[in-house]
């Protein structure tokens, strides 16, 4: 289980939709796990490509309402997610998906998620409540 309480940043709307991306991550990880991984992924990947379209602008919003300095900065990572989540997803689509594929999705995916929530999301809760 990817999602645990030290995860939150205090800001229940984007803590509610953080916990449904590592929701789904898990789900995806179960599914390796359970040799269903290649029939998993494509959905997977289509539901966060459309999901963080809404979660992104919901982060972004917070930022532009609270003069949040490091707009730019933020939205920057954001826009590296989404491109590199279309790049695997064009994989996924061009070779079908394979182990190298589906791990390299799986490890992008749980790590820059996690450590997006964890330095720059807690950074920007951090300015909020001061
Ligand atoms: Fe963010």
């Amino acid at each position: 289980m990817i999602w645990n309480d030290g995860l939150k940043i205090g800001v229940p709307l984007i803590d509610s939709e953080h916990k449904e991306l590592c929701g789904r991550i898990d789900n995806l990880l179960a599914a390796c796990s359970a040799g269903q991984g290649r029939a998993e992924i494509a959905q997977t990947v289509a539901f966060l490509q459309e999901y963080t379209v809404k979660h992104f602008s919901d982060e972004e919003k917070l930022q532009r309402s609270s003069g949040y300095p490091k707009c730019a900065e933020h939205k920057a990572m954001h826009e590296y997610f989404k491109a590199k989540v279309a790049d695997l997803k064009a994989s996924l689509e061009e070779n079908g998906a394979n182990v190298a594929n589906v791990s390299e999705t799986n490890y992008f995916l749980m790590n820059w998620l996690l450590n997006h929530i964890q330095k720059v999301d807690k950074e920007l809760a951090t300015y909020i409540k001061d």
